[in-house]
């Protein structure tokens, strides 16, 4: 019996194993490279700009994804808390991805245009300030420290290589868009466009 072969080599059969289950999982992830819906940015979507890039850049510093996801579910106690569920087209230019898993604060994929940018200045300083139960961390520093445009360029080129459709004027301006900035101006400047080229319909 051929079958027997395999049930008394396990490495035979682990190898099999191996086979099969990488066609399950081939066929749900090739496809993704492919498909419209994954890959095209979502319309009217604009890439970030000089300033809300280095933003982001402070974000992933000062570790924020390590409490606050940036994907909101296509479950209805989600959509009723925090809007329209993440979709793929609003992530293809990020680069890395921070969608996150943790959730110790609220996700802030739709926190665009939510609060006014002082209440975002108020919070990062002292959260205490704003939210007097909050436990989130004080980001003081922002405020006094400017932003470093040494890179801002490069950084803009390296997304265009990845696809992010910047132009040569972009790049040419980056440095100057972000000089004399505070790191507290950038910050709040990626937050203010999260989730906004999809309108929040909350
Ligand atoms: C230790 C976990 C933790 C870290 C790190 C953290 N946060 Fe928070 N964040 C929270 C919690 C808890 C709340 C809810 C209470 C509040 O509003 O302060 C919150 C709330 C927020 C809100 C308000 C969201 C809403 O919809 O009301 C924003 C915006 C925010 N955080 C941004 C940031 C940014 C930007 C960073 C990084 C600089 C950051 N957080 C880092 C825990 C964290």
């Amino acid at each position: 019996m051929k079958h027997e072969v395999v049930e008394k080599n396990i490495g035979l059969m682990a190898l099999l194993m191996v086979f099969a289950v990488s066609i399950g999982g081939l066929t749900q992830i090739v496809p993704l490279f492919f498909q419209d819906v994954t890959n095209k940015p979502v319309e009217g979507m604009k890439p970030y700009t000089a300033l809300q890039l280095e933003g982001r850049d402070i974000y992933i510093r000062e570790g924020c994804v390590g409490c606050h996801s940036q994907m909101v579910r296509p479950f209805r106690a989600e959509t009723e808390r925090y809007g329209h569920y993440s979709v793929a087209g609003e992530s293809v230019w990020d680069h890395p991805f921070l969608w996150g898993s943790k959730r110790t604060g609220p996700d802030l994929a739709r926190v665009g245009g939510r609060y006014s940018d002082d209440w975002h200045r108020a919070h990062l300083y002292n959260p205490r300030n704003v939210v007097p139960e909050s436990k989130m961390p004080s980001y003081p520093w922002l405020v006094s420290s400017q932003v470093d445009n040494s890179h801002t360029d490069v950084k803009m080129r390296v997304l265009r290589s990845l696809g992010v459709p910047y132009t040569d004027d972009d790049i040419a301006g980056a440095k100057d868009a972000v000089k004399g900035k505070t790191e507290m101006d950038a910050l709040v400047a990626y937050l203010q466009v999260l989730g906004t080229a999809i309108k929040n319909k909350r």
